[in-house]
């Protein structure tokens, strides 16, 4: 910024006038460029921080929707989908994975192919990274629909200014409403299970395999 400006006053200062500008502009550019890295850094420092422990992430979890969102969260639970992570199990659902032509005794809870789908946010940051270390991205959890919360989690999404918009949301990363695609991205050809006869008819899915859906006590428009 002190750069552009600098530059802007070179053609109103002749010769000697230039110098002057450089030499006492230089020091202050420098002391400048210091405070804003600096300030930078501590900003993404102090907000990463509160998310996951000073550490960078996309993705921020379930647990952390759930502080403010306990209703979506409990109906959440008892989908199939948040517990899509137990079908890649050996032994479970032994019948289904033979008539689409898996091995039923297998474990394909480490299986790259099958993690992109049963868990959230997989090789993403802060996404799945295994059941070990990541337990609570197993799943297709929240932020496999709405997009991930470290962009709008506790900066947009603040419950101290309840009433933002869902423009000023969306345009910040949340995904609302989570649109016909977004199910696309999974419930698609790639899956084991799509056969000759697989049919995904969102308006019957969203039904059957999102959370309940609750009023919200503010009007945050389109
Ligand atoms: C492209 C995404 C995708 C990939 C990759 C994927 N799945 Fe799935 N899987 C799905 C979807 C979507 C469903 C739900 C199908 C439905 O009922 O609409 C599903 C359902 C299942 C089910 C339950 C079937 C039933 O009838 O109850 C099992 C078991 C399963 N997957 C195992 C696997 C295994 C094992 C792999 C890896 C070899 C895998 N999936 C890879 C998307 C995927
Ligand atoms: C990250 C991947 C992913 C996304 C995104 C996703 N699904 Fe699924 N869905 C799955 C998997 C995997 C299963 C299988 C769960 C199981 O059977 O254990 C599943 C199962 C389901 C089921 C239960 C199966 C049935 O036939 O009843 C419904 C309903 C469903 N999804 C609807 C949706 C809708 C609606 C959306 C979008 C709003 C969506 N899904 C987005 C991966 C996904
Ligand atoms: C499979 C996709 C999917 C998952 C997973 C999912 N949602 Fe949703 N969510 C939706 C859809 C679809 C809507 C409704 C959009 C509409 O009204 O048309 C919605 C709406 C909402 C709303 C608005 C109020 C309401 O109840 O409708 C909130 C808040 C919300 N979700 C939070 C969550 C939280 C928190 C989680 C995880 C615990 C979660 N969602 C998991 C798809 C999903
Ligand atoms: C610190 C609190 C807080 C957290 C954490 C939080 N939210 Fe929210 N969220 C809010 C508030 C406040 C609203 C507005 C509620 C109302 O109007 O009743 C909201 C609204 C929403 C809506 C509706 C948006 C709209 O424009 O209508 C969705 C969807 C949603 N949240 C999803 C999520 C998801 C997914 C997560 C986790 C990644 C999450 N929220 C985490 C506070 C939070």
């Amino acid at each position: 910024m002190a750069v552009g400006k600098m530059k802007k006053m070179r053609p109103y200062s002749p010769g000697q006038g230039r110098l002057l500008i450089h030499k006492y502009y230089w020091p202050l550019t420098g002391v400048l460029i210091v405070a804003v890295v600096g300030i930078i850094a501590y900003l993404s420092m102090s907000t990463h921080d509160h998310i996951s422990g000073g550490r960078f992430v996309g993705f921020v979890g379930p647990g952390k929707c759930k502080q403010c969102h306990r209703k979506q969260y409990d109906s959440w639970q008892k989908t199939r989908m948040a517990n899509s992570f137990d079908v890649l199990k050996p032994g479970v659902k032994a019948e289904e994975k033979r008539m689409a032509g898996l091995d039923p005794v297998k474990d394909y809870t480490g299986e790259e192919t099958c993690l992109s789908c049963h868990t959230t946010g997989y090789g993403l940051a802060g996404g799945f990274v295994s059941i070990e270390k990541t337990p609570e991205m197993a799943g297709v959890t929240c932020e496999s629909c709405h997009g991930y919360g470290g962009t709008y989690v506790n900066s947009v999404m603040d419950p101290k200014k309840p009433m933002f918009s869902t423009a000023a949301a969306r345009e910040s990363g949340l995904v609302y409403p989570p649109r016909e695609k977004v199910c696309r991205s999974c419930h698609n050809e790639r899956s084991p299970f799509f056969g000759m006869h697989y049919k995904f008819d969102y308006e019957e899915r969203v039904k059957l395999g999102t959370h309940q859906h609750f009023q919200l006590k503010y009007e945050h428009g389109k």
